[in-house]
C-alpha cells in the first residue's frame, strides 16, 4: 500500500487515520504523559457507519501513534460520541488495589429499537480502563443514563465539579443542554436544562462541553454546543456561551449566538480532560453537508490542530478565544521573513521570496486595519483558495469556490465568512496549511476560521493581494516538518 505521507490529500501535521472512517474527536484525555484522543470510527468503510471508539496517543498533540480500536459496537448499540474521566478518587469503584481508573462515558445508539420506531433508542454507558487507557471493560450495568422518551439523547460529556463534589455530565438533547451529576458516575441525577429559547437552533444540538476559563483572575464557565444544520456558514458548526455554572444551572452573560469557528470545517469539538491550567480542544476537520462525499481514497476525515482556548475583551465584549497550542513550533523548519511589503491589487507571488514550494507551513503576518488583504494558494492547473480580510464589509473569508475539486458536493463550492470581532487598528493573521487544510486565526485567536480545500495538483504558489495600496510591515512563512508516523 502507498506510504500514508503520498496520499493525495493526506495532511501531513494533523490527525488522521491511517485508513477507513472517522468523524467526531471522543474521550479526550492527558494521563501519565500520554494524551489520548478516541474518535467515533467505522473500520469497514469510507462512509459514516456502525460505530466504535478508534484510539490514537500522542505525547505532544502533534505525532499520533494510532492505537487497536478501544470500543466495539455490543448488543446495547453502537458507540457514539463521549467523553474519558480521570476517576482520581475512584469514585466509580472500579479500581482495585488503589488503581486510579479511567472512566468513558458514551452514548450507545440501538439501532433495534430506532427501527422498531422507539424514541428511547439512544442512552448512557460507561465502560473502564485500569492499564492507562489500552484496553477497555463495560461496565455490567449498562445503561447508566436509560433514555427518557428524547430521540436526540447524547454525547455525554464529564467533569469533576469540585465544590459540590460531584460529576457534572452535559448531555445534548435534542434543542437544548441537560445536566445531570453524580457522585459514583454510575447513578444519575437530573439537574436543569439550558438553551431552549436561547442559541442558534437550525438543527439538533451535539457534543456538548463545559468547563471553567479564567480571565483577569475571574472564572467564566464556557459551554459549547455543536449544532447540525444550522452553522453560520451552513452546515455543522460550533456555538458557545459564557456565563456562571454552579453545580446545577448554567446561566448566560449574554443572549447572542457565537460561534467558536466560522470556517466550514471544525465540527464536534470538545477539549481534553486533566491537562491542568490549559483547555485544549480538537474538532473533526469537516462537515456533515459533505462530509460522506469528500474525494480522499482508503481513508475519510481529518481533526483540527490542538487548540488552547481562552477570553479576551473585544468593543465590550467577552469573546471566547482558540489559538493553536505551542507544541506545534517543535515541527519548525526555515523561516523566511518580509518586511515593508507593497501591495498592490495585482497579485504578488511570495513563493520563492518564502523559501520555495512547500504544502506545510504556517504564516503570520500583519497588516494596518482596516483595509482589504487576500492571500491566494494556487497551483498549475489554475486552483485557487482566497483568505482573507474584506473591510466593506468588516469579515474574513476562505473563499474555496475555485480550490479544484469542489463538484463532489453541491454546498462544498462556498465562500465563509467570519464578522472580525476586534477593533484593533492592526489586524494580525496567521495560517496553518497543511496540504488540503488551512486554519486562520486572526487577530490572537478571536477569529477563527477552518477550512479543507481538494486541489487538483497540490498548491505550492503563494500570491498577496490588497485593492488598496496597502503596506504590511512584516510577514514571515516557517515551513513546518511533518508529523505522519
Ligand atoms: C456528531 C454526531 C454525534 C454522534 C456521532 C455519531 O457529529 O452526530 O451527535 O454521537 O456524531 O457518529
Amino acid at each position: 500500500s502507498a506510504q500514508p505521507s503520498r496520499e493525495p490529500y493526506r495532511e501531513q501535521f494533523h490527525f488522521s487515520p491511517k485508513a477507513h472512517w472517522m468523524n467526531d474527536p471522543n474521550g479526550m484525555v492527558y494521563y501519565q504523559g500520554t494524551y489520548h484522543l478516541f474518535f467515533q470510527y467505522y473500520p469497514n468503510g469510507t462512509t459514516w457507519g456502525p460505530m466504535h471508539w478508534g484510539h490514537t496517543t500522542s505525547k505532544d498533540m502533534v505525532h499520533w501513534q494510532e492505537q487497536p480500536i478501544a470500543l466495539y459496537p455490543d448488543s446495547l448499540g453502537l458507540i457514539f460520541s463521549g467523553s474519558v474521566v480521570v476517576d482520581t478518587d475512584n469514585t466509580s469503584g472500579f479500581g482495585k488495589n488503589g488503581q486510579v481508573p479511567l472512566v468513558a462515558i458514551f452514548t450507545q445508539h440501538n439501532q433495534t429499537l430506532e427501527k422498531a420506531k422507539s424514541d428511547k433508542f439512544q442512552y448512557q454507558s460507561i465502560a473502564y480502563s485500569l492499564d492507562a487507557g489500552k484496553t477497555w471493560t463495560k461496565y455490567a450495568g449498562n445503561p447508566v443514563l436509560p433514555n427518557p422518551g428524547i430521540v436526540d439523547f447524547r454525547d455525554p460529556k464529564v467533569r469533576w465539579f469540585a465544590p459540590t463534589k460531584r460529576w457534572i455530565m452535559t448531555l445534548a438533547t435534542k434543542d437544548r443542554i441537560t445536566f445531570y451529576s453524580s457522585s459514583n458516575l454510575k447513578n444519575w441525577t437530573k439537574e436543569s436544562e439550558f438553551g431552549e429559547t436561547l442559541g442558534a437552533h437550525g438543527g439538533v444540538w451535539e457534543c456538548p462541553d463545559l468547563f471553567p476559563l479564567n480571565h483577569n483572575g475571574k472564572t467564566v464557565w464556557t459551554l459549547l454546543s455543536s449544532i447540525n444544520p444550522g452553522g453560520p456558514n451552513g452546515g455543522s458548526a460550533t456555538q458557545y456561551f459564557l456565563g456562571d455554572f454552579d453545580g446545577h444551572t448554567f446561566k448566560p452573560l449574554t443572549t447572542k449566538t457565537r460561534w467558536m469557528d466560522y470556517g466550514p470545517d471544525n465540527y464536534a469539538g470538545v477539549t481534553f480532560a486533566n491537562t491542568g491550567n490549559r483547555t485544549i480542544l480538537m474538532g473533526w476537520m469537516s462537515n456533515w453537508d459533505y462530509a460522506n462525499a469528500v474525494p480522499t481514497e482508503g481513508w475519510r476525515s481529518t481533526m483540527t490542530v490542538p487548540r488552547e482556548l481562552g477570553l479576551q475583551m473585544a468593543d465590550n465584549e467577552l469573546y471566547l478565544t482558540s489559538v493553536p497550542v505551542k507544541e506545534l513550533s517543535s515541527l519548525n523548519g526555515k523561516t523566511a521573513t518580509l518586511t515593508n511589503l507593497k501591495l498592490t491589487d495585482k497579485p504578488q507571488d511570495l513563493t520563492a521570496r518564502l523559501g520555495g514550494k512547500a504544502t506545510t507551513y504556517t504564516l503570520t503576518m500583519t497588516a494596518p486595519a482596516p483595509a482589504d488583504v487576500e492571500l491566494i494558494l494556487s497551483n498549475s492547473a489554475g486552483n485557487e483558495l482566497l483568505i482573507g480580510y474584506d473591510k466593506a464589509s468588516n469579515v474574513y473569508y476562505i473563499d474555496r469556490r475555485k480550490s479544484g475539486n469542489v463538484s463532489f458536493e453541491k454546498s462544498f463550492a462556498r465562500r465563509s465568512t467570519a464578522p472580525r470581532l476586534s477593533t484593533s487598528k492592526t489586524l494580525s493573521l496567521s495560517l496553518l496549511v497543511d496540504v488540503a487544510s488551512v486554519e486562520l486565526i486572526a487577530d490572537d485567536g478571536l477569529g477563527v476560521m477552518t477550512g479543507i480545500f481538494f486541489p487538483e495538483e497540490v498548491m505550492t504558489k503563494l500570491s498577496i493581494r490588497s485593492s488598496s495600496a496597502l503596506v504590511i510591515p512584516k510577514l514571515s512563512c516557517t515551513q513546518l516538518r511533518p508529523a505522519l508516523p
